[in-house]
């Protein structure tokens, strides 16, 4: 077979393989006519949540995250550690009331993330809506997607370019960890045994090493992702990078590595923080479009938690 032949059938499988999840077709008025009020619902369910559990918006922007990698709520790294739900299962409740079985949820998630972002003091950004959810559930494939966050750069990069993610939308959406929290546990060895060398992370500064081990002496702990402005939504995290702040190993590697492609993305959004705000809405849009279902696949699911 020739070279030209081959690469033809080669770009045909993999529409073929693709194919059938891409074919993207979301638009920011498709509720406009069925259910015009849907964002402004979910932005009031918001509000009321956020007055009594201001953390809110940050795990919900998370679910969003792990929605559109993989449309999956049980896996590994969501078990133990996702929260939301119940906010999510507030927000269709009220959407439903104004146009029951419209409105998905997977779109829910998307106006919910925005919503919060813009509320945290980000930026706005029109969302685009028209996903339908999905009927199946993979594990496997979620426990392979999501990544951690001891996980290397690389590798991070990797999984991110699968759905045609570039390293400027990895630095960029890492700005999501401006605020929330994250789970002691994770970092422990950062604190005391970072890869079996019976020492600390050395990327990481002293005086963030001394207060997370405070912070983290308490089982069952939390720590801030962002320690200087934690519920607002900044480019902070790029300058905590510069000052070896960040919480996670995946935050801190995007400075403390040798890709020198990283480290000048996360000195210019420290810098600028309307580039870093333009480049974080255009990345969530590619994000929320990855692999959405649309026409009459999948369903709207009546009850966010389990398939019609
Ligand atoms: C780049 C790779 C990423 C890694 C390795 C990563 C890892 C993590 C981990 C380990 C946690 C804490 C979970 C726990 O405590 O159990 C977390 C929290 C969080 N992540 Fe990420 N994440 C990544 C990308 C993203 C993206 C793309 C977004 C959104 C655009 C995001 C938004 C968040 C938020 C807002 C929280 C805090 C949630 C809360 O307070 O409930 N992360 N992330």
């Amino acid at each position: 077979m020739n070279l030209r032949r081959f690469s033809f059938l080669a770009i045909l499988i993999l529409l073929l393989a693709f194919g059938h999840e891409s074919n993207a077709q979301l638009s920011p008025d498709y509720y406009s006519a069925t259910c015009p009020d849907a964002a402004t619902i979910v932005r009031n369910v918001l509000a009321r949540t956020l007055q009594s559990y201001p953390r809110m918006g940050a795990s919900l922007v998370r679910l969003h995250f792990h929605d559109c990698f993989v449309q999956e709520k049980g896996s590994i790294s969501n078990a133990r550690s996702s929260r939301g739900f119940n906010v999510v299962d507030n927000m269709k409740a009220a959407v439903e009331r104004y146009c029951p079985g419209v409105v998905s949820c997977a779109d829910i998630l998307a106006i919910a993330s925005e919503a919060a972002v813009s509320m945290a003091g980000g930026p706005s950004w029109d969302v685009q809506l028209g996903r339908r959810d999905r009927r199946v559930a993979n594990i496997t494939k979620a426990n392979m997607r999501i990544p951690r966050g001891s996980e290397s750069l690389q590798s991070i990069i990797t999984k991110f370019a699968v759905f045609g993610l570039t390293l400027t939308d990895v630095v960029a959406l890492s700005g999501a960890h401006t605020f929330g929290k994250g789970r002691c546990l994770i970092i422990r060895d950062r604190l005391y045994n970072f890869k079996g060398t019976g020492k600390p992370d050395p990327t990481l500064s002293l005086v963030r090493l001394k207060t997370l081990r405070k912070t983290c002496s308490v089982q069952g702990a939390l720590a801030n992702l962002d320690p200087v402005t934690n519920f607002k939504f900044d480019n902070q995290y790029y300058t905590n990078l510069q000052n070896g702040k960040g919480l996670f190993s995946s935050d801190q590697q995007l400075f403390s590595t040798n890709m020198a492609s990283s480290v000048a993305l996360v000195n210019r959004y420290s810098n600028n923080q309307t580039e870093f705000f333009v480049n974080f809405a255009r990345s969530m849009i590619k994000m929320g479009n990855i692999m959405p279902l649309t026409g009459n696949r999948g369903e709207v699911r009546l009850n966010c938690r389990r398939v019609n």
